[in-house]
């Protein structure tokens, strides 16, 4: 079966050797000076035959299965539409660059809902630079990674103010000219919204090239990354660059998957080592245990390797893991483990002027993890300490930030919410504060009473909004408005409690009524409470 396909496989090899030179010659015509150059001196590491794709007409049919392969499976996404049909360059060039910035560290599932909106509301470079960098923030609220928005929208003002309100237009300008934007993300702007001739290497496509190639050393290494731009720019098809970038990612998302991949559909298996090295392997191991192994086929797996494995840059270190089939490819070096922190924050309530119950949310500075978006008064727990020491931390924390004097017992300890950042294993220890009016006056730039339903359209992180869902549990709040009902229910208690500033509720109950009929909502919450001072 295996020699077949070989066999099938070098025919067509033979048939389209010929068309191949031709194209490959008028590709290089087109290249981008970047990839030229690397073809032309030979900066990267030399590597063997072995990692390269020596034949052009294996190139020519290589990009021909891919593309026929995308044109028949490709997801309808917002950004392709819009580079296949926005006439305007620099509307193009914005839109796949906003996509781009989304993708980065973000999946396509997610990615699309946040495009959308976006792309509604800032159509336009102009747009998007007239827009404040609060509003992009919140419009990024969720994605994670919240520099990314800030870098689009200086880049967009960089554009506005200093480029006369053109998008750059080469792969060199993109990546010199606008922030955030890296190698990958150059050369993909520039292939997919303007049609420049280059490779654009992100991480489904390291998988790919490092499958279909064998390279098996570090992938982050310089070696293995020169290989892959030198191998990305000579695979890409010159007649549709952006085509076949998006067709790779494409296959590395969706066939050649990090831990399952679907191999029997993966239109470029005939050109895969991985995938030939798995079955010969097989093969072999197979004859072995029947006893059949012969000389000719113990030699095949030295034709198949590289010639120069004990030296060779791109081949792997360690030897090949049967159990991990084409898994071998890629290796990544051992991940430095997060740093683990935790922070103590406290949702702090009050009722205000409208009777709708009102958080108080701080900004964060504008630089570092998380810069300027809003979140529950929270500070890094340096050293391990008990609940009462937390509890008097946050007081203090909160009568600094509001000028009042509230006692540590008035908090009630909520719980703990993991959230995990590419780098920090964050644990928010919760506690919550009920304020009832009067003396929570103290607003500045910084610091805000937001109602319920401006704190779900605000700036904030995600870390914000599992807390908040972590105190509806606990404290039964319910996520729309309150009722007429209960609003006059409040009035009432409102009323008798005139003077009341703080509340508290036992934490253990509030914490311990794990159903729901037992749960209380903030509002009756306020009811019931005795009066603290
Ligand atoms: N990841 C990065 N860019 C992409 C694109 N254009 N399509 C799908 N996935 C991507």
């Amino acid at each position: 079966m295996w020699s077949l396909c070989l066999a099938r496989f070098s025919a067509t090899m033979r048939g389209a050797k010929r068309s191949g030179a031709k194209l490959a010659e008028s590709a290089k015509r087109k290249r981008t000076k970047a990839a030229v150059k690397d073809e032309k001196t030979g900066d990267a590491p030399r590597a063997s035959v072995y990692h390269t794709f020596p034949d052009p007409a294996a190139v020519v049919q290589l990009r021909s299965q891919l593309l026929h392969w995308y044109d028949k499976a490709k997801r309808e996404l917002p950004w392709r539409t819009l580079a296949a049909t926005v006439s305007d360059p620099d509307i193009r060039t914005y839109a796949v660059w906003v996509s781009e910035i989304m993708l980065q560290q973000t999946q396509v599932a997610t990615v699309i809902d946040y495009y959308n909106k976006w792309m509604k509301r800032w159509p336009t470079v102009q747009d998007l630079a007239a827009a404040t960098l609060e509003e992009v923030n919140q419009m990024w609220a969720g994605l994670g990674y919240y520099s990314r928005g800030k870098r689009l929208h200086e880049g967009a003002q960089k554009v506005v103010s200093e480029l006369q309100g053109k998008m750059p237009d080469t792969v060199e300008t993109l990546l010199q000219q606008l922030p955030g934007v890296g190698r990958y993300t150059a050369a993909a702007i520039g292939s997919i919204a303007l049609g420049h001739v280059t490779g654009a290497v992100d991480g489904n496509v390291i998988r790919v090239l490092c499958r279909l190639k064998a390279i098996g050393a570090d992938s982050t290494s310089p070696a293995v990354t020169e290989a892959l731009w030198n191998l990305a720019n000579m695979l890409v098809d010159p007649a549709r660059p952006g085509d076949f970038n998006q067709a790779m990612m494409e296959l590395g998302a969706r066939v050649c998957a990090p831990k399952a991949p679907l191999c029997s559909q993966c239109p470029v298996q005939t050109h895969c080592h991985s995938y030939r090295k798995v079955h010969l392997k097989q093969e072999k191991n197979c004859k072995k245990l029947s006893g059949k192994l012969d000389r000719k086929l113990s030699g095949v797996t030295d034709i198949e390797d590289c010639v120069n494995s004990g030296t060779c840059k791109l081949c792997p270190s360690e030897p090949w893991d049967d159990e991990l089939g084409v898994l071998n490819f890629p290796r990544k070096p051992a991940k430095k483990p997060p740093r683990v922190e935790r922070t103590l924050a406290c949702v702090v309530i009050r009722r205000g002027d409208e009777e709708e119950d009102e958080y108080l949310l701080t900004q964060r500075p504008n630089k570092g993890l998380l810069a300027g978006l809003w979140e529950f008064p929270s500070l890094l727990q340096e050293v391990k300490s008990s609940d009462i020491k937390h509890k008097e931390i946050l007081s203090d924390e909160i009568n600094r930030i509001l000028g009042t004097r509230c006692t540590s017992s008035l908090l009630q300890n909520v719980g703990e919410v993991v959230h995990i950042f590419s780098h920090i294993h964050q644990t928010y220890v919760v506690h919550s504060l009920c304020l009832k009016d009067a003396d929570t006056h103290a607003c500045s730039e910084n610091v805000q009473w937001l109602t319920r339903s401006a704190l779900q359209e605000a700036a904030v992180s995600t870390g914000v909004k599992k807390i908040l869902k972590l105190c509806d549990s606990v404290l039964g709040q319910k996520e729309q408005q309150p009722s007429k009902d209960t609003k006059r229910q409040k009035k009432t208690s409102r009323g008798t409690n005139k003077k009341a500033l703080v509340c508290e509720k036992s934490s253990r109950s509030a914490a311990n009524s794990s159903s729901s009929s037992r749960q209380l909502s903030l509002s009756t919450f306020f009811k019931t409470v005795k009066q603290e001072c």
